[in-house]
């Protein structure tokens, strides 16, 4: 006999407007508001089941991880606080997968913590979908929000389309919505792979030093009329005055790292190479393509969908085709469960 699993599936999310420092790190409460496009085929997928045992038990990418592995620590550490959140005795077995190489550099702790955080809640509560969730009081709004906990980016892993994660007046009043679904506007995410290296400073560390940057203060001054600029553009479907902003922004992000007390850089001549490259093309070629990267070397393409066989074209002048991980806006994730055998 084997028992009822939970299996949960959480897309990453690309931000467009980044999440850059915290005002309050205990309670996981950003400097900005930011915004991000879901994605889809690039997700994790964590099965979990209630357990008799006294420990949990932490499959990740095929290996058993405990609380002294380093990812293993951020797992146990998010299992512990949603066990006290949700008032829960049992222990779990979770069995946890990316579907994009493993240590890659793409964000995988939105996609991670997000599903770790459905799959166990569903297996706490006994809930076989997302609607009987919702109605014992767990919609997506308040999974982000335990998620949120684990790795702030998770926030806007729970609903489709384009995300925005509102800080609020206080550290109680975050939330978050999708001002656009995914049907809205057929947008794609190329990402490009430089380095499968693991960070050397993770970001919840770049975060903390993103306050003895000069250049912060005047990124919090400015980010909120960027942000209406990002909204009007999507709302108009124009990717030639969205892209600039892409690109603005996460130079800014970048400069607000490179200048910080403790200076990190995170990408190098390969990735710079690439930018140059890439805004050269748009230029010969008339192409409507532009670049975000988050805290790392790895380069995220955005661009409309019917542009994409034109966009891999290009890039496979330059990128060996493993190196690049196309997806397209994504709905949100899912729950299902795996029937009981008796
Ligand atoms: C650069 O969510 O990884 O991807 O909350 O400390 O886990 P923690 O940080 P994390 O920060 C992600 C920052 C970013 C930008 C973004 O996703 O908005």
């Amino acid at each position: 006999m084997s028992k009822k699993q939970f299996e949960a599936i959480v897309p990453s999310n690309i931000a467009f407007l980044k999440y850059w420092g915290k005002t309050d790190e205990d309670r996981q409460w950003p400097a900005n508001d930011s915004l991000s496009m879901t994605l889809s085929d690039l997700h994790t997928k964590t099965v979990c089941e209630v357990i008799s045992d006294s420990e949990h038990r932490v499959i990740l990418n095929g290996s058993e991880v405990d609380r002294d592995h380093k990812a293993g620590a951020k797992i146990f550490k998010h299992l512990d606080f949603l066990k006290t959140a949700l008032g829960s005795t049992s222990c779990l077995s979770i069995k946890t997968e990316n579907s994009f190489p493993t240590g890659c550099g793409i964000a995988s702790s939105a996609s991670g913590l997000g599903a770790l955080t459905l799959a166990a809640v569903a297996a706490w509560l006994d809930a076989n979908h997302l609607d009987q969730l919702s109605e014992l009081g767990f919609p997506a709004e308040r999974l982000a929000d335990l998620a949120r906990m684990g790795s702030g980016s998770a926030f806007r892993s729970f609903m489709g389309g384009v995300v925005q994660w509102h800080r609020g007046e206080d550290p109680s009043k975050q939330n978050v919505s999708a001002p656009f679904n995914h049907n809205h506007w057929p947008l794609m995410d190329s990402v490009v792979l430089f380095s499968q290296a693991e960070k050397s400073v993770g970001s919840t560390e770049a975060h903390r030093a993103a306050w003895s940057s000069p250049m912060f203060a005047p990124r919090l001054a400015a980010v909120e009329d960027r942000l209406d600029a990002m909204k009007d553009a999507i709302d108009n479907r124009d990717m030639r005055t969205l892209g600039p902003l892409l690109e603005q922004e996460t130079l800014e992000m970048h400069s607000v790292i490179m200048s910080a007390e403790t200076p990190v850089r995170y990408f190098d001549k390969e990735t710079g190479d690439f930018l140059a490259w890439i805004r050269q093309q748009r230029r010969d070629l008339d192409l409507p393509v532009y670049f975000t990267l988050d805290a790392g070397p790895n380069v995220h393409l955005i661009y409309e969908n019917h542009l994409h066989e034109r966009v891999l074209e290009l890039l496979h002048s330059r990128i060996p085709a493993e190196n690049i991980l196309s997806d397209h806006m994504g709905a949100g994730p899912s729950l299902t469960i795996r029937p009981e055998e008796v």
